[in-house]
């Protein structure tokens, strides 16, 4: 069976640290590490429009800035499909049908709808298209034959929800979906960013990001402020490593070799942890060290992503052609998903036949 990975993002801002560890990162090395027959990354729209209807500028607006951060990552439309979810009808085909398959008291269960209706206040508002996303985000990856959706972990209820479409298919239609695996990131701390203020995960509408497009300097003042150990007054103190987000980011960020460069009297981030945590170590010092490794990873990202802003129409032409192959790639499934739910009245001669001979008698 060839491998094939499908995931996407929601085009609402500009891309930051938590989805570059979450998944745009590993994407980029599943894509050169030549595993894969095909790569599908989907600039998701008309998902993002589920709970900005009212606003659609801001969808428009923000699909560029999406591609510009997924080419600056790294992502190579000479291997990767990069395409615009909208510019594929196969997908609301596709949801239709599943709608069949999912009761509404499933789709309240699941746990990343149940919190994105308490953040938006939707209790009682909650729009259709909203609640039923989990389906379209199944037939985004089916539409494909994912075997493999590298997501954040905040993603999990989606491919349980799209698991369960596909055994549900299968079982009544027969044998025509691919059941999809969840690909994790590898490390605790890349599982859940924190924000920079400590909380919760970033998020744009909590404005404690850092964005793979900032500047050196905003990073700087970013990493400067970042919440640590309230406890930890004076540098004799004792700190604590738990909740203290200046870690937290090392653990997703620092390698071994980065002490060599930056801080050469320790070897590797335990002895600095273990530092930290007997009294002596100033979190300045700690700081500098993560603005060090910062820089070092986003500096590549931020100069490539000016290279590409010089050529914008370029942008949107491998969006364009990208969505021409992702609708191929649909379409052929689609045929296949009407085929097996009996739909394909105009290709199924034995059907024209078989009516034909039950009038004839
Ligand atoms: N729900 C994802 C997000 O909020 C975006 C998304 C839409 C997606 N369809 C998908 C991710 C299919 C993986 C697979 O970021």
């Amino acid at each position: 069976m060839s491998k094939i990975i499908l995931t996407g993002d929601r085009p609402t801002g500009k891309l930051h640290l938590g989805h570059y560890v979450g998944s745009l990162k590993r994407r980029v090395e599943l894509q050169n590490s030549g595993e894969f027959d095909k790569i599908f990354i989907m600039i998701a729209d008309a998902q993002a429009l589920t709970d900005n209807a009212d606003n659609p500028q801001k969808i428009r607006d923000n699909i560029i800035e999406v591609a510009l951060d997924y080419m600056a990552c790294g992502l190579d439309p000479a291997k990767s499909t990069l395409f615009i979810q909208s510019q594929i009808p196969e997908l609301c085909e596709l949801s239709f049908y599943y709608m069949n398959l999912v009761t509404v008291s499933r789709l309240q269960r699941n746990p990343t709808v149940k919190a994105e209706i308490q953040m938006r206040n939707f209790e009682t508002t909650i729009p259709v298209g909203f609640f039923t996303y989990p389906i379209s985000q199944a037939a985004d990856i089916t539409a494909f034959k994912a075997t493999t959706v590298p997501v954040g972990e905040d993603q999990m209820p989606m491919l349980e929800q799209t698991k369960e479409i596909v055994h549900k298919f299968n079982a009544v239609y027969g044998e025509t979906l691919v059941e999809p695996a969840i690909l994790l990131p590898g490390n605790q701390a890349c599982m859940r960013l924190p924000g920079i203020d400590g909380k919760a995960k970033m998020s744009k509408s909590l404005g404690n990001c850092i964005y793979l497009s900032e500047e050196a300097d905003d990073i700087r003042k970013k990493v400067m402020s970042m919440f640590t150990d309230p406890g930890h007054l004076r540098i004799e103190d004792p700190g604590k490593l738990e909740g203290n987000t200046v870690f937290t980011y090392l653990d997703a960020f620092c390698k071994d070799e980065h002490f060599e460069r930056y801080l050469p009297e320790y070897a590797n981030l335990d002895e600095l942890k273990a530092h930290y945590k007997r009294g002596g170590l100033g979190d300045v010092k700690v700081k500098k060290l993560l603005n060090n490794v910062l820089q070092e990873e986003l500096e590549p990202i931020r100069n490539r992503r000016k290279e590409l802003q010089k050529d914008i129409p370029y942008v949107y032409e491998v969006l364009k052609k990208g969505s021409e192959t992702a609708r191929e790639a649909a379409a052929l499934t689609l045929s296949e998903v009407r085929a097996s739910m009996k739909i394909n009245y105009f290709e199924d001669e034995a059907l024209i036949r078989s009516q034909a001979d039950k009038y004839a008698k």
